[in-house]
């Protein structure tokens, strides 16, 4: 399927499966080399990653745990409008070697936001996986060590990232037709 229909908006391919899986590939490779003996945590933050962490995980061959974590709008007092709360962090994370699972990082803000949250309960390290990144849109400084993919500040849909809710189910990425 080369173009897509969701809603008001046309996509089309932009990145296809296989290009994915070897990027993925090789992230799981740098992890399992720089993490090995750790016992990583991986924190997988719903709903956008879910197909890149059972693509990532397979390919992780070093002892590690898996869980997973959302993040809920809720409207803040402050005039900064919508704040996320991260839930679902049942894991005892002192002294461990944590890794975020995100699908993409825009502006940062919302890894900002999960790297403050998870530091307040004191990891002894967090890295930071993502399957795409868009550099362009970065506000705040991260250090992103794993990124499978830099893509220009288009919206994407599709391996997992929805437009209003649809487009997680397809297998490769698209990018929306502006007209
Ligand atoms: P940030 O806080 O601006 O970095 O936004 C991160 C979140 O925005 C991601 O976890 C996605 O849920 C969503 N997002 C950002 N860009 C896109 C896109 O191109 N397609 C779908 N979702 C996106």
């Amino acid at each position: 399927m080369d173009s897509i229909q969701i809603k008001d908006k046309k996509f089309t391919v932009s990145i296809k499966e296989e290009d994915i899986l070897k990027e993925v590939s090789r992230v799981a490779n740098e992890i399992n080399r720089d993490l090995a003996g750790k016992n990583p945590l991986f924190l997988s933050v719903l709903n956008g990653s879910f197909m890149f962490t059972a693509d990532l995980m397979k390919r992780i061959t070093i002892p590690c745990e898996i869980s997973f974590v959302k993040l809920a709008s809720y409207q803040g007092v402050a005039s900064t409008g919508a704040v996320k709360e991260v839930i679902g962090i049942n894991e005892d994370l002192s002294d461990r070697t944590v890794v975020i699972v995100e699908d993409i990082v825009d502006t940062g803000l919302t890894m900002q936001r999960l790297l403050e949250t998870l530091g307040t309960r004191g990891p002894k390290e967090i890295h930071i996986a993502t399957l795409l990144v868009k550099p362009e849109k970065l506000k705040v400084n991260l250090n992103i060590e794993y990124a499978a993919m830099s893509i220009p500040n288009d919206f994407i849909v599709g391996y997992g990232l929805d437009y209003d809710g649809f487009g997680r189910n397809y297998k490769d990425i698209y990018t929306v037709v502006n007209e």
